[in-house]
C-alpha cells in the first residue's frame, strides 16, 4: 500500500493514519483551518483529505436547510445530520484505509455524545485521533465571517444577504444550546489544540508525535487579518539570456530596467508596511535596487541547485547527460540533480519560508523559477506533478489575496522584455529518445 505521495526519499511523517477532528461552533473557521491544514500537508508530502460534513448534508437534505433544520428539537434534522456524520466516517475510514495518511473530519462535533462516537470509531480501526477546536467569542470575528464567507456558500444561494445573515445566527443559537466545549474535566486523555479567539491564545493537551505537533506549529502560526503576498522573479539575467541554468549572473540591461519599473511599481501598488525578502544571488538583490522599503536575504529562497549541471544550457544537459535529462522529464518533482536538489528537496527547504510567510503580513519574495512555483503550489493547492510545470514569467509580479478558503491571483506583467525560460515537458520522455525529441520544448535563447 503506497500511502505517501512522495514515498522514495521522505522520512514518514505519519505512521498510523490519523483523522483530524474539528470542534466548534458554526462560523468559528473550522473550514478554514481544514483546508488550508490540507493543503499544507500535501505540500510536505502528507497524503490529506477533507470530509466535510456540510457537503454531505447538502446531498441527502438539499443545499438549503433553514436555520429550524438544526433545532436540537429538530428530531428529524438531528437523525440526517447523524446519518450524514456515519457516512463521512465511512468514508474516512475507506481513505484512510487506502491510500490516505491524514483525514480531517470538518464537522461542528459539538457534542461530547458526538465525539465519543467518533472515537470509538477512530479506534475500532486503528486510526490515531487528533482533536482541533475554535473557540471564538469575538462578535467582530464571527459578524465578518458570516457576511464574508457564510452568505455566499452554497446553503444561501439566491438568499438575500440580510435574511441569510439573520438565519445563519439563528442557526448559530440552535447549536450554542447543546454546545459541551471540549474540557480537561472531560476529556484529559483526549490529544487536543483549542485555538482561541482566532488565534490571540492557544491551550493543548497530550499533543503526541511528529505529526501532531507539525499541526499545532502550523496553526499557531496562522492569522486571519487581511494581507496580501507578492511574488517575482529576478529581473532577466545575462545567463537567462544565454539558456543557462543556475549559477550567479548579473542582471541583463533588461533585468536592470525591470528593476526600475518594480521599484516603481512597489512604490505606487504595494502597502506601505512592505516587506522583500531576496535570495542570497546576486540578480534578486540588483532586482529589489530600487525599492525603498525593507530587504531581508533568505538563503531557503535561493534557486533549485543543478549539481553538476549549474550554469549548463539544456541543450548541452541532453549532450553530456542524456539519461539524467530524460530521467528529470519522466518525474521532474522527484529528480534529484547529481550533487543537486529535486523540486521535493526544494519543498523541504522552503517549508520555514511557508511558516513565516503565514505569520506575516504583506510580503514581496523576490525569487528564482523553481522556488517560484514551489510557493505557488502551496498557495494554490497544486499537485507534486504540476508543481514543476508552473508557469512563473519574468517580469511579472503575482500577487496573491487570501479570500474565503483560498487565494485570488492576479498577475502583472511589467511589460519589460524578456527571454522564456520555461521548457514544457515533452511528450517522449523515454532515455532512448533523440535529441531532437528531448530538446524540442527548450524555450529559444541567444
Ligand atoms: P460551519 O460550521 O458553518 O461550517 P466554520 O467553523 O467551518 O463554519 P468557516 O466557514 O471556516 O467556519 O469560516 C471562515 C471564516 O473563518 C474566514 O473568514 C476566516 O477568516 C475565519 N477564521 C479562520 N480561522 C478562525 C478562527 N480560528 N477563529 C475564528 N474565525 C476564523
Ligand atoms: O532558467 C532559470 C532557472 O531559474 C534556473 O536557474 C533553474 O535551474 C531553472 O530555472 C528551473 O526550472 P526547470 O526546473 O524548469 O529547469
Amino acid at each position: 500500500m503506497n500511502r505517501s505521495l512522495y514515498p522514495a526519499s521522505c522520512p514518514p511523517i505519519v505512521h498510523i493514519p490519523t483523522c483530524i477532528v474539528m470542534v466548534g461552533l458554526p462560523a468559528r473557521g473550522k473550514t478554514y483551518v481544514s483546508r488550508k491544514l490540507t493543503r499544507y500537508l500535501n505540500w510536505i508530502g502528507v497524503n490529506t483529505k477533507v470530509f466535510n460534513l456540510g457537503e454531505y448534508r447538502r446531498k441527502i437534505a438539499g443545499a438549503h436547510c433553514k436555520h429550524s433544520f438544526f433545532d436540537p428539537n429538530n428530531t428529524d434534522g438531528m437523525s440526517v445530520r447523524e446519518k450524514c456524520a456515519e457516512l463521512a466516517l465511512e468514508d474516512i475510514t475507506k481513505w484512510l484505509n487506502d491510500i490516505g495518511q491524514v483525514a480531517i473530519f470538518d464537522a461542528t462535533n459539538t457534542t461530547r455524545a458526538r465525539r465519543k462516537k467518533v472515537t470509538t470509531h477512530l479506534k475500532e480501526n486503528g486510526f490515531k485521533e487528533f482533536f482541533v477546536e475554535s473557540i471564538c467569542d469575538d462578535d467582530e470575528i464571527i459578524q465578518s465571517n458570516i457576511v464574508e464567507v457564510k452568505v455566499n456558500s452554497p446553503d444561501y444561494q439566491g438568499v438575500n444577504p440580510e435574511e441569510a445573515c439573520q438565519d445563519f445566527l439563528s442557526r448559530i443559537s440552535h447549536y450554542k444550546k447543546f454546545y459541551e466545549p471540549i474540557s480537561l474535566e472531560h476529556d484529559h486523555n483526549l490529544p487536543f489544540l483549542k485555538v482561541i479567539d482566532g488565534g490571540k491564545r492557544f491551550f493543548m493537551n497530550r499533543v503526541e508525535g511528529y505529526l501532531q505537533s507539525r499541526v499545532v506549529y502550523y496553526i499557531m502560526n496562522l492569522h486571519i487579518t487581511p494581507r496580501a503576498i507578492y511574488l517575482s522573479r529576478h529581473g532577466e539575467s545575462f545567463m537567462n539570456q544565454e539558456g543557462r541554468i543556475g549559477g550567479d549572473s548579473d542582471l541583463s540591461p533588461n533585468g536592470v530596467e525591470y528593476s526600475k519599473v518594480l521599484g516603481k511599481f512597489v512604490k505606487d501598488e504595494m502597502p506601505a508596511d512592505l516587506k522583500v525578502w531576496i535570495s542570497e544571488k546576486k540578480r534578486t538583490k540588483q532586482t529589489a535596487k530600487y525599492i525603498e522599503r525593507p530587504i531581508e536575504q533568505w538563503k531557503a529562497v535561493n534557486e533549485i541547485d543543478a549539481g553538476v549541471c549549474e550554469g549548463m544550457t539544456y541543450e548541452e544537459i541532453q549532450e553530456k547527460f542524456p539519461d539524467a535529462f530524460a530521467r528529470r522529464d519522466e518525474d521532474k518533482f522527484h529528480y534529484r540533480y547529481a550533487r543537486g536538489e529535486s523540486y521535493e528537496d526544494l519543498v523541504a527547504r522552503l517549508e520555514p519560508v511557508i511558516m513565516e510567510l503565514e505569520r506575516q503580513h504583506n510580503v514581496l519574495v523576490i525569487c528564482h523559477q523553481a522556488v517560484a512555483r514551489c510557493l505557488l503550489a502551496y498557495f494554490l493547492d497544486h499537485n507534486s506533478e504540476e508543481l514543476p510545470y508552473l508557469r512563473v514569467p519574468l517580469h511579472t509580479v503575482i500577487k496573491l489575496t487570501p479570500v474565503a478558503y483560498g487565494c485570488r491571483v492576479e498577475k502583472f506583467d511589467l511589460h519589460v522584455p524578456a527571454v522564456n525560460t520555461h521548457r514544457e515537458k515533452p511528450k517522449n520522455v523515454s532515455v532512448n529518445r533523440s535529441a531532437e525529441d528531448a530538446l524540442v520544448t527548450v524555450p529559444e535563447h541567444n
